[in-house]
């Protein structure tokens, strides 16, 4: 009994002493782990929104190569609900992060994007309450694709380069603009 006691208290011993060994490679794992989290963490306000775009305009491009109806009346409904998200957020958080940032010719390109981002709402909404196979179906969903390419240009060519030039703070904003996201987006799925 002793010899076993004795035997088990080396065992955990030794085991203690192997955790201890292992904090070592612990320490580098502990590292990788950082790592990890760091190619995790939100991306800056302008490489969201850019992202947003470039994944929307893929859905754009999916809706024209396919003659799949159900699969027209899936991507129109997902195009329309990532808009929708994207559009808010940029209208509650950085546009107006934006005309505080601007001046009075800088705000006039936000001017323009709300007023962009009003009409894609109301194309939108006319899709949304539409089903494939109905009259104009398929162009109100290319006239969108088209009027959110321009918009998207306007943003990422003229509006994006002066967020930079004014100094904002877009590692902040883009910490915000992905929170609100995940909210609507879950609200959305709910
Ligand atoms: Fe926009
Ligand atoms: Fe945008």
């Amino acid at each position: 009994m002793a010899t076993a006691a004795k035997k088990s208290s080396a065992q955990t011993s030794a085991k203690n002493k192997s955790t201890t060994t292992k904090a070592r490679p612990k320490k580098g794992s502990r590292t990788s782990r950082r790592t990890a989290t760091a190619s995790k963490r939100p991306k800056d306000a302008i490489a969201l929104l850019k992202a947003d775009h470039k994944e929307v305009d893929a859905m754009f491009k999916a809706f024209e190569k396919t003659d799949d109806d159900a699969e027209k009346q899936e991507l129109a409904k997902q195009i329309c609900q990532a808009l929708t998200v994207h559009a808010q957020i940029e209208e509650e958080i950085f546009y107006p992060a934006a005309y505080d940032a601007f001046d009075e010719e800088g705000d006039d390109l936000v001017d323009e994007a709300q007023v962009e981002h009003a009409s894609a709402k109301a194309l939108i909404a006319e899709i949304e309450a539409m089903t494939v196979g109905e009259p104009l179906f398929d162009a109100k969903v290319k006239v969108l694709g088209e009027y959110i390419k321009h918009h998207v240009e306007e943003e990422e060519k003229e509006m994006f380069p002066e967020c930079r030039e004014a100094g904002m703070d877009l590692k902040a904003l883009g910490e915000q603009l992905a929170a609100r996201k995940a909210e609507l987006t879950a609200s959305l799925a709910a």
